[in-house]
């Protein structure tokens, strides 16, 4: 089974109007008309205009960092599935690290998230992964597998093989200390033979698998190149063309 590599840019909260759009017209450049993986930018959900008008007609694709999991309706601040699919999103970054840790996302606020996207026809892209703490207590693998369980309750097989998982151990995001190869495929590994027990062999070869963490053009060649890592999930490196380019162009 050949799952094509999936290179997200999470831009987090940074950017403004004229420099997202810039960024973006700039990585549908790189990107050309049938590029061999998938990209996807992740922009603040005020700029999910300005990225749109740039990927319009164009392979690239656009995600958001999240999602609020209702109708419309009497929610202050927030924003649904329905809102992101139209101003043009075919993906949601679901649970990232930064949201469990700073907002208090619970794996049942992120499967609550994962159905409403799934309703939505959004991709979820849902991250996991352990801190320093939990790695040097030999609890990797615990935690993972804790996450993913509850990130995906009542997600059915039919749907499963429709989602994105993002490994991102947590010691590694912006901090310049990537996963080695070696690492991350065990950890990724792991995750679908979980995926297989949780669903089926059949599906979980179809699941693609990215990995987050300072993720640079001199580190992805070897990332991307794992048998089980199926793409990128990018922070600080997807903010500058360049970056972003040298990461894509190095997907085997
Ligand atoms: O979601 C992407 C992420 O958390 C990794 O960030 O800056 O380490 O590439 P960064």
């Amino acid at each position: 089974m050949s799952r094509r590599i999936l290179i997200a840019g999470n831009w987090k909260m940074n950017m403004r109007a004229e420099s997202a759009a810039s960024l973006a017209k700039g990585i549908v450049d790189v990107v050309g008309k049938s590029p061999a993986v998938e990209v996807v930018l992740c922009p603040p959900s005020v700029y999910l205009g300005q990225v749109a008008e740039a990927v319009a007609g164009t392979p690239v694709e656009m995600g958001a960092q999240n999602l609020y999991a209702a109708e419309d309706g009497a929610f202050t601040g927030e924003v649904n599935a329905s809102m992101l699919t139209d101003v043009g999103c075919r993906f949601v970054i679901l649970g990232h690290s930064e949201r469990r840790q700073l907002m208090g996302e619970t794996d049942a606020c992120v499967a609550k998230k994962l159905h409403a996207a799934l309703a939505g026809n959004l991709v979820p892209i849902v991250c996991v992964g352990e801190t320093l703490e939990e790695r040097e207590a030999g609890d990797t693998e615990k935690v993972v597998e804790t996450q993913i369980r509850g990130s995906l309750e009542g997600l059915d097989e039919a749907r499963a093989a429709n989602i994105v998982i993002a490994y991102e151990p947590v010691w590694a995001i912006g901090t310049g200390k990537t996963a080695t190869k070696e690492q991350a495929e065990a950890v990724h590994a792991f995750i679908r033979e979980l995926l297989g027990k949780m669903f089926s062999t059949e599906v979980a070869e179809q699941i693609r698998i990215q990995y987050g963490g300072s993720v640079k053009p001199g580190n992805a060649e070897e990332l991307l190149s794992q048998p089980n890592i199926d793409g990128a999930l990018v922070g600080g490196a997807s903010l500058k063309v360049d970056d972003f380019a040298g990461i894509i162009n190095a997907a085997p």
